[in-house]
């Protein structure tokens, strides 16, 4: 298993670029699905999960070009298959927006149920309720969705969860479906505007996107896209929350500060000083520690689930208590066992933990279990005293771009150990 090797005691400080937004290169590329026309993604990160969906879409008759600065080019215009296999949708559960894009487009589609992961059951129910009401006929039988429309009709889809692969599977479907689709308590992240943005250049007619009710009306056909992926907003508020908890002063650049609100909001709250401007962002503490502060997660524009693991690391190590509560997903606290491996004063009650932050953490070997828990386990790493290792760092490499390469820019004494 791939492993990471941090020196602790090292402040971070410097520049460093941040990558293209997973979360946005995901649903854009499965988009290439709805026409038969070319497609060309610029700013997509070197991940594990953007392999992933390149391989799943190659397997079904997608013809990809890779350009330099990582472009990818797509032409779904001859699709093989509808299928979207076990073997691939295990290893990326982001697979299921196959779904959304292959109804709209070919009517058809059998999509392996995404299995659940560390950190929750992860039903897609939700997308399967608005598919339906859409008038698709879903059956689920060993393990796959078969799902089948001759047209998708337009219909006022109420989300009963706020859900983003949902909502963005849901809004890929309405573009071509017949009439108009409204989808209420719909996600807002960015990530769902910026595939907004890219369906608007190729022609879909949307509204509302970003707000809790966005409305779709259909079109007969879609031309291609030729769009730059927005900045993620996890890996730009990881590196932020590193520099505070080693007293540093780190500027990042390729950034949206304005999806950052509600994670900057909580680094001033904890001492920091923070200067932004339009693609940029600096935060300098000064050598100062960092203050305990409370979290509570919540679908966007509120503290964002995927910042909570990083924010316990940093309350680990901050002056004061801090309570952090987990309302997104059933079980995403795997990492608060491992924190306490080095010497966290961490107590888990239900869906909250209280976290007595110590002026030390001691090294000691850890093991990722999901994409973000890594992260904030390589950033304990960075103070606890001495040398740690960090095991299963495959979760890492699925969301962070050479995030050693990154954080040694800026710094850390960090290395990916060879595989045992
Ligand atoms: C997206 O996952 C992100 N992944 C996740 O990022 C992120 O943590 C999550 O949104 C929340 O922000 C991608 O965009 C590829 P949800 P998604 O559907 O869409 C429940 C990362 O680290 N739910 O918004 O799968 C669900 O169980 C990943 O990059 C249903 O009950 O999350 C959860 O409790 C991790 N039924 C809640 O809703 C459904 O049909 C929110 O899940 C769908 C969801």
């Amino acid at each position: 298993m791939a492993r990471i090797e941090i020196e602790g005691g090292r402040t971070l400080e410097g520049t460093v670029e941040v990558s293209g937004a997973k979360n946005a290169v995901l649903p854009i590329l499965m988009a290439s699905l709805l026409t038969d026309q070319p497609c060309r993604l610029a700013g997509v990160p070197h991940l594990k999960d953007v392999t992933t969906t390149i391989e799943l879409l190659g397997q079904m008759g997608v013809e990809i070009s890779l350009g330099e600065g990582f472009e990818v080019g797509m032409d779904a215009s001859h699709l093989s298959t509808q299928i979207a296999p076990y073997e691939l949708v295990k290893t990326m559960r982001a697979s299921i927006l196959v779904l959304g894009p292959l109804l709209a487009r070919a009517g058809e589609a059998q999509v392996s149920l995404p299995g659940g992961c560390a950190i929750g059951a992860r039903p897609v129910n939700l997308h399967l309720k608005g598919l339906a009401a859409m008038g698709a006929e879903i059956d689920v039988d060993s393990g796959y969705i078969h799902a089948k429309a001759k047209r998708l009709k337009g219909a006022r889809v109420v989300m009963e969860g706020v859900t983003v692969t949902g909502t963005e599977n849901i809004l890929m479907a309405a573009t071509l479906a017949e009439g108009q689709t409204i989808i209420e308590n719909a996600a807002q992240e960015p990530e769902v505007v910026d595939l907004a943005e890219c369906l608007i250049q190729m022609g879909a007619k949307i509204s509302g996107h970003g707000s809790t009710r966005i409305v779709v009306d259909g079109v007969d056909a879609l031309a291609g896209y030729d769009h730059r992926v927005i900045p993620d907003r996890i890996e730009a508020g990881t590196f932020l929350v590193g520099a505070a908890m080693t007293g540093g002063r780190v500027k990042l650049v390729n950034v949206r500060p304005d999806t950052l609100d509600a994670v900057v909001d909580k680094l001033r709250e904890a001492g920091a000083k923070i200067s932004e401007g339009p693609d940029w962002i600096e935060l300098d503490m000064a050598g100062k520690r960092p203050k305990a502060v409370n979290i509570s997660t919540a679908p966007y524009p509120g503290f964002p689930t995927d910042m909570q693991a990083q924010f316990t690391a940093l309350n680990a190590v901050a002056d004061g208590t801090g309570v952090v509560t987990e309302t997104v997903f059933e079980n995403r606290f795997m990492h608060i066992l491992e924190l306490q491996r080095l010497g966290a004063d961490m107590q888990i009650e239900g869906n909250t933990v209280i976290i007595r932050g110590r002026d030390r953490l001691t090294a000691a070997p850890m093991m990722a279990t999901d994409l973000r828990a890594s992260a904030c386990l390589v950033l304990a790493g960075l103070v606890a005293e001495g040398t740690s290792v960090v095991d299963r760092v495959y979760h890492i490499d699925r969301g962070y771009e050479n995030i050693e390469e990154k954080l040694g820019q800026l710094g850390a004494v960090i290395r990916r150990l060879p595989v045992s």
